[in-house]
């Protein structure tokens, strides 16, 4: 059986999760939606599809699943209707534009019992998946250091529009709120430090986490560093033992005092694999046939977006917030 599917908007990741879709066998992409004719056409042409102006047309299509690839202003009343016409979704992150419409695509998800997962790719990145291998393996990370830049925030016309994006945290920063969580636990508390820099809006920021057991994290992250490698980097301290990641392109086990590192590489491995675009597209497929469960809940989704709103808060009112 195909997993008949159908694309909503086919800018950067349209076309790049398009084009995981129509190397996997299981799948057969119908439609392309796009408001830009000419990205739809182009789209729909790689993959043998119909190019197509909006999710209403797709709807129309008879399909299993839809991806929303449009940006995250769209992302609440495509993912809400899709589920309502009993669809499975992928939807890229972040889950909506504010916390209040995330719990709403939450309880959408619940609701509809359909599968739903958002675009965390770093959870299907080799890097990434190292660190949390090492994590269930009973390495405790105590202290963690995140750096994640960005080159510069002028290569779509939205990005910088907070109330388009949610905010820098909420388009960019977001998958390093899913990693904190996924790799050290939930916080219990934040504190922000937000500037706005070089745009209009905050593209700069410090943040400090702390986390049950003593253990502490901090990220800092800028939208106008040029693309200098690596862009985003973690490390993560555990006793006497630690790991770092360079990109997605490499990650550094030292695994005691005295004791070789030892660095693994994935130079050789696609871009799509290295940034787990290409195992998020496959989980989602597998679990929209029955063959294994969703990745992981929309609750997780949202659950990272109170961690920006958190953060905003922390701004706001230059106080810690307790969570
Ligand atoms: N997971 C990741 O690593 C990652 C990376 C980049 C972007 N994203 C997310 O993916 C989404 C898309 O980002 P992008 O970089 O592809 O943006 P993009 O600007 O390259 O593409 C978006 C496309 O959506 C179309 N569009 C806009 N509104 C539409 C509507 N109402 N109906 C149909 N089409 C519409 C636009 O014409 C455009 O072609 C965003 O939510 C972004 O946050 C995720």
């Amino acid at each position: 059986m195909s997993v008949r599917v159908g694309i909503l908007g086919a800018g950067d990741m349209g076309r790049m999760h398009g084009d995981m879709l129509n190397k996997d066998p299981r799948v057969k992409i119908l439609g392309v939606a796009d408001l830009d004719e000419k990205r739809a056409d182009l789209l729909a042409h790689q993959c043998g599809a119909k190019a197509l102006s909006t999710l209403d047309q797709l709807l129309e299509l008879g399909l299993d699943a839809v991806y929303v690839t449009s940006p995250n202003w769209t992302h609440l009343e495509a993912v809400t209707k899709s589920l309502a016409a009993g669809l499975h979704v992928f939807s890229e992150k972040p889950m909506a534009t504010s916390l209040a419409d995330a719990r709403l695509v939450m309880e959408a998800v619940e609701r509809s019992g359909r599968i739903y997962q958002l675009g965390f790719n770093r959870r299907f990145a080799p890097v990434y998946q190292f660190c949390r291998e090492r994590v269930e393996a009973g390495f405790e990370p105590m202290v963690v250091n995140i750096r994640m830049n960005e080159g510069e925030m002028t290569n779509r016309p939205w990005i910088t529009d907070r109330a388009r994006t949610g905010g820098y945290l909420n388009e960019n920063t977001i998958h390093f709120m899913d990693m904190l969580r996924w790799l050290v636990g939930e916080p219990t508390e934040v504190f922000a430090l937000g500037e706005a820099n070089c745009y209009a809006d905050q593209v700069d920021f410090v943040v400090a986490f702390k986390f049950a057991g003593g253990r502490m994290a901090s990220i800092t992250t800028s939208g106008h560093a040029t693309w200098f490698y690596p862009w985003e980097r973690m490390e993560l301290v555990g006793d006497h033992e630690a790991i770092a990641t360079e990109e997605v392109l490499r990650v550094m086990h030292a695994p005691g005092v005295a004791k070789p590192a030892i660095w693994y590489d994935y130079f050789q491995v696609t871009k799509p694999a290295q940034w787990g675009y290409e195992g998020g597209d496959r989980a989602f497929v597998s679990a929209v046939l029955g063959e294994c469960p969703s990745a992981f809940p929309a609750s997780e989704g949202f659950k990272a977006m109170t961690l920006v709103e958190a953060c905003y808060e922390s701004i706001r009112t230059g106080q810690k917030v307790v969570l």
